[in-house]
């Protein structure tokens, strides 16, 4: 069996077999230029699962800006021997006209997420969350593993996706995976290396706010929410004229509604943006300090 399929039919041919054979599998859905976060998210497949497969494939769907799109990073080869070192049976990376044959005219069918997908990332990206959604949705069916792994660096889309699963009756465990940062502390993402050198410093930034939100948050547990987003808009300011924010905004862990009254650590979530050097950066935070 070859490990790189480029078609998403011959990868559910080969789990529906499989699941005949009773095996769990795991799925690792990417867009590929693949990093350690990735790396921890097929490792934690591979432990919780008899097989695992990665998806790689940037979804046309989820890009509003074409240059965006044009300047994603590609990197195939390197992500199947990364994949592959961290548990990875098979990897499948399918061709756009297999999947939206009707591309670029979208797909006749989609899936619209509600008010979820309207927040945030939603309201700078209009469109995106539908993107992610439909493809997830196409994986998840096509492939049909027992458990699907998400990174929670993108908090807003994994929080969709457990939605998206529970209200399709998707059958698929979401499982949230933690962030997986650099030395300095920045969110691992496949965008950091569009980062220029001055950027890339810049970007430092955006962990270091959060760390200043939970030190506030210890040192003064009744800080009103308002305030301790202002803290962070603050901190964000430290990045110089590189970094544009965009929110800064304590929700409700579970369902992204603006917190109001007492921070509850286990309840709440901080969640980041900014633009940096012209590269859209997240980040996140459950307000515990992080680990130095
Ligand atoms: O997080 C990503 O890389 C993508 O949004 C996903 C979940 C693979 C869907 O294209």
């Amino acid at each position: 069996m070859k490990t790189l399929l480029t078609s998403l039919s011959e990868a559910a041919a080969w789990s529906a077999v499989a699941r005949r054979e009773g095996k769990r599998i795991g799925l690792v859905p990417t867009m590929g230029a693949l990093h350690e976060g990735h790396c921890s998210l097929i490792e934690r497949a591979a432990l919780e699962n008899d097989v695992v497969v990665v998806s790689i494939f940037v979804n046309p769907l989820q890009f509003g800006d074409p240059n965006d799109l044009d300047r994603y990073p590609r990197s195939l080869e390197a992500d199947c021997l990364l994949a592959e070192r961290s548990g990875a049976t098979v990897i499948v990376a399918p061709e756009v006209a297999e999947l939206y044959p009707t591309w670029p005219n979208p797909p006749e069918t989609s899936v619209t997420v509600g008010r979820l997908g309207t927040l945030f990332e939603g309201a700078s990206r209009p469109g995106h969350f539908t993107g992610v959604a439909t493809i997830v949705t196409m994986l998840h069916q096509a492939l049909r593993p027992m458990n699907a792994y998400y990174g929670e660096k993108d908090f807003q889309q994994l929080t969709i996706l457990r939605q998206v699963g529970a209200d399709l009756w998707s059958g698929v465990a979401v499982r949230g995976c933690p962030i997986v940062r650099e030395d300095d502390g920045l969110a691992m993402s496949s965008r950091n290396v569009r980062l220029s050198s001055e950027a890339r410093i810049a970007a430092r930034v955006l962990s270091k706010s959060l760390a200043v939100a939970a030190n506030a948050v210890e040192q003064h547990p009744e800080i009103a929410v308002a305030d301790l987003e202002a803290v962070v808009v603050d901190a964000l300011g430290f990045g110089g004229e590189l970094v544009e924010p965009d929110y800064a905004v304590v929700v409700d862990a579970s369902t992204l509604e603006r917190w109001s009254g007492r921070i509850i650590l286990g309840q709440v979530r901080l969640l980041v943006a900014a633009v940096v050097g012209g590269v859209r950066l997240l980040d996140n935070s459950d307000l515990t300090p992080l680990p130095s």
